[in-house]
């Protein structure tokens, strides 16, 4: 058992570096999830890999514990009735109000391997054909460089692919590559893949219409769900759409956006937040 002091090191680096609290009753994960780490660095133990990162303040050492207990989970079209909000709600409505070949920029916040921005390209794939085109561009962020690499190889487990995605759509998008199954280049290209860290400054990465953050925030505490929410709001615009994960809310935790009623994990800027912020 990891000693408490060593415990409380690791567990503040990594909420430091990331907003992941991790919670004394978690402890037992640690020797699981940092399992590998300790193989590679040659460590008969959890204390004596902590104890090293500790002495040494170790970042690559410190990233690479913070990396290694984030949870990556995901599957493609996730929670299939907000992408259904998507299409339904979000689209038309940013078509309406820009017109019909205004640029529309998405972030998938915390994207993970690919999986949701990749399904968001699906779609606009499909609405495309069916003679709604969207003059999109999707960036998919997120603070680990290991799933980015995925994400960007565009290649997928049978398992992967048999989780959420429509046969269809596999057979439409993805060749088979040996034991694995490659997505297409029209649709890799349509998505763009950055390292970014959510409770960094996101102006830098401009003005987004449409965000994404989903299962993310469940691991923050409540004061960096409201910072980070507030940052996202801060780089959309007054009519912008934010889509969550299920089971996550914007309510109650910031007056930056507004629940858009009886659809589950969808908001709206809220127009009046920055006259209140400064107020
Ligand atoms: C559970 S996955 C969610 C993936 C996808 N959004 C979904 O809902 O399926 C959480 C992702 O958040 C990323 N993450 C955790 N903390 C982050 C931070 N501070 N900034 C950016 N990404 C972060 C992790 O690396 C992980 O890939």
């Amino acid at each position: 058992m990891l000693p408490e002091a060593d415990f409380a090191f690791i567990a503040r680096e990594v909420r430091m570096r990331s907003g992941l609290v991790l919670t004394a009753d978690r402890a037992h994960i640690l020797e699981t999830k940092l399992a590998p780490l300790m193989r590679i660095g040659g460590f008969a133990s959890l204390k004596e890999l902590a104890a090293s990162a500790r002495s040494r303040r170790d970042e690559a050492m410190l990233w690479a514990i913070t990396d290694a207990l984030t949870t990556c989970e995901t599957l493609f079209f996730r929670d299939k009735a907000l992408f259904d909000l998507f299409r339904e709600t979000v689209v038309p409505s940013l078509l309406r109000s820009r017109g019909p070949m205004a640029p529309v920029r998405i972030l998938s916040a915390a994207c993970s391997s690919g999986q949701e921005p990749y399904s968001l390209a699906m779609l606009l794939d499909e609405l495309a054909e069916q003679a709604s085109p969207v003059n999109a561009e999707i960036i998919g962020v997120d603070i680990s460089d290991r799933v980015l690499e995925k994400a960007k190889s565009g290649l997928y487990s049978q398992f992967e692919v048999q989780r959420g995605l429509p046969v269809r759509l596999l057979v439409k998008h993805f060749e088979k590559v040996n034991e694995m199954w490659r997505i297409s280049d029209r649709i890799r290209s349509a998505v763009q893949f950055q390292r970014f860290n959510l409770l960094d400054d996101l102006h830098p990465l401009g003005r987004f219409d449409v965000v994404l953050c989903r299962n993310v925030l469940v691991s923050f505490d409540q004061p960096t769900r409201k910072s980070t929410l507030e940052r996202l709001a801060g780089s959309m615009p007054e009519d912008g759409f934010l889509l969550l994960g299920e089971g996550e809310t914007a309510t109650g935790v910031t007056d930056a956006f507004e629940s858009v009623a009886d659809q589950r994990g969808l908001y709206r800027r809220n127009a009046h937040w920055k006259a209140s912020v400064a107020a």
